[in-house]
């Protein structure tokens, strides 16, 4: 599905982002660059994958490390045809009410999911637009689709990644890039092994499908979303979560 294509992950280093790189291995991309702030994470993943793989250390909420990044995969391969934002801070801030969440998360969340997905976004368009267009795909959530109590600072960059998608798809049709966003529900793993188990209850009753969700549940609706299939899917919010809430 994805021969001859070279795809950035950001946060590959673990959970959804090293599944997904995985996904693109497995489903013949010729190259993954892993953009992870995590170095030893990062190259872990990057040596697993069985295909070219490059790790490029990277703090998406840094524009000179994201600028390092886009030089660097430019270097080494000149174009790119897909890049996956999903690096975030996506664990250990649930579970406060919005008069409890300090400024300094805030912005630490806002830094990380909002401005880390633009940076990356106009540090790659130029190595899209040289491989004549491609794939953007934005990790959302299904908390901002439902309205998820105890979580503001999260729900609120979700909800900026899902805005995000919609203009930016039409700012980049005349590129052939696509831009689309995927929000899966709570997906068992390291980021969500800290959720009460109330909370994960509470998902697993609420979904159309009623039991855990995996990594291996979202991955290949990313593989899809980064295949030439779909190039004339653009704008959307692809919900991932077992019918949890439908978007
Ligand atoms: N796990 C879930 O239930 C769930 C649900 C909905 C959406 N998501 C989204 O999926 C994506 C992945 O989530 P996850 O559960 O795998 O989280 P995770 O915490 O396991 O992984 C996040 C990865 O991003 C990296 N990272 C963090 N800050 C970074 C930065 N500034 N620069 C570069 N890399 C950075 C981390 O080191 C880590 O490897 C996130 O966008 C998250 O919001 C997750």
């Amino acid at each position: 599905m994805l021969s001859d294509k070279v795809i950035v992950v950001t946060g590959g280093g673990r959970g959804l982002g090293r599944a997904f790189a995985e996904a693109c291995a497995a489903a013949g991309a010729s190259a993954v660059v892993i953009a992870e702030i995590d170095e030893a994470l990062g190259e872990a993943t990057a040596a697993a994958l069985g295909t070219d793989a490059l790790h490029v250390t990277t703090d998406v909420s840094d524009a000179k490390s994201v600028e390092a990044m886009g030089a660097a995969v430019r270097k080494r391969f000149g174009r790119i045809d897909g890049l996956v934002n999903n690096a975030a801070i996506a664990t250990g801030i649930g579970g406060k009410t919005f008069e409890e969440i300090d400024i300094e998360t805030w912005d630490r969340v806002m830094a990380t999911n909002v401005r880390g997905t633009w940076l990356c976004i106009k540090a790659c368009v130029p190595l899209l637009r040289a491989a004549g267009g491609g794939a953007i795909i934005n990790l959302a959530s299904d908390t901002a689709l439902w309205g998820a109590p105890r979580l503001l600072h999260y729900v609120a960059s979700k909800g900026a990644v899902i805005s995000m998608t919609r203009s930016l798809a039409r700012e980049l049709g005349d590129d052939s890039i696509s831009v689309n966003a995927v929000a899966p529900g709570l997906v068992l793993g390291e980021a969500t092994d800290y959720v009460p188990e109330e909370r994960k209850e509470h998902y697993v009753r609420g979904r159309a499908i009623q039991r855990a969700q995996m990594p291996e549940d979202v991955r290949d609706a990313v593989v899809f979303l980064l295949s030439d299939g779909a190039r004339f899917v653009t704008g959307q919010t692809l919900a991932v979560n077992g019918g949890f809430v439908f978007n």
